[in-house]
């Protein structure tokens, strides 16, 4: 399949694209796909609920199993945006079918399942699998990235996160708040600071009336291998709207993300801007730049720029030390890298 996709890249043919999933972000990086990605089609959507497959596949070919279209000879590479609990399956088969992903993230909903799909799928496969960690594309985190390595603020002490939204979706619980949300920040910290998160502790206080059936919010603290100490605010029913805030504190000053907002009312004595009311639009250029970035390098034959399986992992064996200080009363706890 590779070589399929090096030759009809040579011959200036688009990369023909299957989108397994058709929720809120399968949907997404499939109109993200079709309206700003140069070099893309999407030719295929699958979903097991067939109403939505055939609403998000358009003009495409819609189908209800992921297998199907996995073994589509028209699809040249997969994206995965299905539940959670499926990603490592689908992963499977679709490298074992020869073709390149690009899987959501998580990888797997455990350390041990994701640990299992990189031996499942092996060295060579293992060059097929990127990561849908998306805010290593995102404008205002590669500024703060480029500022750290070139110390403008001098060398980083602290990093403070933030991670709101509306309200959290059905069945959510105070685990999957951490597989599912503040598993970015295990990723986009290390990333920033180019340092593995060594140390992790948990604590909660008064829990939201309005978070049902989950510990809303939630803090947590990292401790990175040289030194740096970061906080992470994970609150999934904040209710008025979807709100990433970083802020990197170094020893001469401190560089923080902005809203990235277009407009601002003024009326009745007020200046105010609206919030993004989900992660959509809030990531929408970094889901673009991470879909283009993809593509290219599948079309060029190098290597893709994304987080990588073994990037999923990592943040997975995170996501475990907090969940493992969560049901220890928040001691400190060490990650084990497997
Ligand atoms: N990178 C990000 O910022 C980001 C943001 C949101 C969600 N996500 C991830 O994207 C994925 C999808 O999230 P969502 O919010 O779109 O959820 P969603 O529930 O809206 O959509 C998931 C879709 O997958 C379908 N599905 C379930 N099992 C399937 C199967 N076996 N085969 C085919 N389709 C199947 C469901 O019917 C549903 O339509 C999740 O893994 C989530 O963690 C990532």
């Amino acid at each position: 399949v590779v070589d399929l996709i090096e030759a009809a890249a040579a011959v200036g043919r688009p990369l023909h694209v299957g989108v397994i999933g058709a929720g809120i972000m399968g949907a997404d990086h499939a109109n993200t796909l079709r309206r700003f990605v140069r070099g893309a089609e999407v030719t295929a959507v699958a979903d097991v609920d067939r109403a939505r497959a055939e609403v998000a596949a358009a003009d495409a070919r819609a189908y209800t199993d992921a297998n199907a279209l996995i073994d589509d000879p028209d699809v040249d590479a997969v994206v995965i945006a299905s539940h959670d609990s499926v990603h490592a399956e689908q992963v499977v088969a679709a490298v074992r079918a020869g073709k390149p992903v690009l899987c959501e993230k998580p990888l797997a909903p455990t350390l041990a399942e994701s640990v299992q799909v990189l031996e499942e799928i092996g060295g060579a496969g293992e060059e097929l699998l990127s990561l849908g960690f998306m805010r290593r594309f995102d404008p205002g985190y590669l500024a703060l990235r480029r500022a750290i390595d070139e110390r403008v603020v001098g060398t980083p002490v602290l990093v403070h996160n933030v991670s709101r939204g509306v309200s959290s979706g059905h069945g959510a619980t105070s685990e999957s708040s951490i597989t599912g949300s503040a598993i970015h920040e295990f990723d986009v910290v290390p990333w920033l600071l180019r340092s593995p998160v060594v140390e992790v502790s948990w604590t909660a206080g008064r829990r939201s009336a309005l978070a049902e059936g989950l510990q809303d919010p939630q803090l947590i603290t990292l401790r990175t291998a040289d030194g740096v100490l970061s906080t992470v605010e994970t609150f999934l029913n904040a209710g008025y709207g979807y709100v990433i805030r970083c802020e990197v504190v170094g020893e001469t000053g401190a560089m923080s993300l902005t809203e990235p907002v277009r407009s601002i009312l003024e009326t009745e004595g007020r200046r105010s801007t609206d919030y993004a009311a989900d992660w959509r639009p809030r990531f929408a250029d970094a889901y673009r730049l991470e879909l283009q970035a993809w593509v290219d390098s599948l079309r060029s034959g190098a290597p893709t720029p994304l987080a990588t399986a073994r990037d999923g992992v990592t943040a997975a064996a995170v996501a475990e030390a907090v969940i493992t200080s969560m049901h220890a009363g928040g001691r400190v706890v060490k990650v084990e890298q497997p």
